[in-house]
């Protein structure tokens, strides 16, 4: 079924209804009985789940060519010119199994497909997570390497890609190995995923010892585990790193997952983590061309306390614009995060081998390097941005197109 149509034709009840979006939902459970009084629809599955559906909600989402656009699948229900008292006035289950609806005072009938209602159920408790993948936070002592895949056949493996980008969501940073060590060979495999960011160092960036430096990461100076871009109001929510080249001594990869160290101060030191998550810090980018700056708190939360970004970045912290007596709780919760950040109970430590490639959540994890010796060999990475959205919208797909095959 590569693109079901939407609502069937009268006198074809027997055939299954379409769906308002471009996905396919098996039916895992039939629907045993229906009943309605009016406001809401209660159906009842054959594994004795009972889901509870409102009138107005089952009308705004009816697979009809009047509510939805068969082409986009965008809606073009008007809810300003719903009739007011919109009732589900009567319900049954039709010949091929949907629940079938007729509303008043419209008089606007229409099925709904069984494996689409049973995967919106929103009555059952809150509705399924929207993250496509967990999180998963980890320290060193159960995560001590990235895990790996198979770089060669990221390209054109739609399996092996979906492989690495669930662990990339789950862990926050997922390696490939033996990606051939070409240049521009990272953005190719970033746009497996979606759209890369552009920034002021370039769609693709060369991270090696410079003559001319505009970043500390273009010097062969240790960089203490931080976010890239922390001076933008919205850091790049991946990032890539390939290796070229690597035959200096040191300049090994350090990855930190942000979320573990903020846990880890949660859990024991109330006031460093009220800290974190309240006061501003600034960050300011130093360049010839560009003045970026952009203030906000080292950790974030999304409004149910979990974690939605940390901010770290020693090299562009700037001048500061907080209450005069926050400065020394300011300073003390972050130099406990930066200790933490910097102890290897928390951290992967390994040397990139040419071909390696490594993607990241750069809104979680945070990475760094040792410093090396620039005058031995060449170190030489190649590096783009893109956004988790990019990374939630691919995976979605993949799982999508596995139920459609
Ligand atoms: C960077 C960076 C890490 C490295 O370019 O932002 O942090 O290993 N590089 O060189
Ligand atoms: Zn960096």
């Amino acid at each position: 079924m590569a693109d079901p149509t939407l609502q069937q034709p009268a006198g074809t009840a027997d055939i299954m209804p379409g769906t308002p979006d471009f996905d396919a939902y098996p039916v895992t459970e039939t629907i045993a009985a229906a009943k309605t009084d009016g406001d809401v629809v209660t159906v009842s599955w054959s594994d004795g789940l009972e889901s509870r559906y409102h009138a107005q909600w089952l009308r705004e989402n009816a697979a009809d060519p009047e509510t939805i656009n068969p082409l986009t699948r965008e809606s073009t229900y008007d809810l300003v010119a719903a009739p007011d008292g919109l009732r589900a006035a009567s319900v049954n289950v039709d010949a091929a199994g949907a629940l079938a609806v007729r509303f008043e005072p419209e008089g606007h009938e229409t099925a709904f497909h069984p494996g689409w209602l049973r995967a919106h159920d929103y009555s059952n408790g809150p509705a399924a997570a929207i993250d496509p993948v967990a999180p998963q936070v980890w320290t060193a002592a159960d995560n001590a390497e990235p895990p790996s895949f198979d770089g060669a056949a990221v390209l054109t493996d739609d399996a092996v890609l979906e492989d690495w980008l669930t662990a990339l969501a789950r862990f926050g940073l997922a390696r490939l190995r033996n990606v051939p060590a070409e240049p521009g060979m990272v953005a190719k495999v970033a746009g497996r995923i979606g759209t890369l960011r552009d920034s002021n160092f370039g769609i693709v960036f060369d991270v090696r010892a410079r003559p001319d430096p505009d970043s500390n990461a273009y010097t062969s100076l240790a960089l203490a585990p931080h976010t890239d871009l922390p001076t933008r109001e919205y850091q790049p929510g991946l990032q890539f790193l390939h290796c070229m080249e690597n035959t200096t001594a040191g300049g090994a990869a350090v990855y930190v997952d942000g979320f573990a160290v903020a846990d880890h101060i949660r859990k024991t030191d109330a006031d460093a983590f009220a800290a974190l998550t309240t006061i501003d810090w600034t960050f300011t980018n130093r360049a010839r061309d560009t003045d970026y700056r952009w203030r906000s708190p080292s950790v974030v939360l999304s409004p149910d306390g979990s974690y939605r970004e940390v901010r770290i970045g020693g090299f562009l912290r700037g001048p500061l614009a907080i209450p005069f007596d926050d400065v020394p709780r300011a300073y003390r919760a972050l130099k406990l995060y930066s200790r933490l950040a910097g102890d290897p109970a928390f951290q992967q430590v390994f040397t990139y081998r040419p071909g390696d490639l490594v993607g990241f959540d750069n809104r979680r994890i945070l990475h760094g390097r040792e410093a090396f010796d620039a005058g031995g060999g060449a170190r030489w990475l190649q590096g783009c941005y893109g956004e988790r959205e990019e990374l939630q919208s691919r995976l979605r797909v993949l799982a999508r197109n596995r139920r459609l095959q």
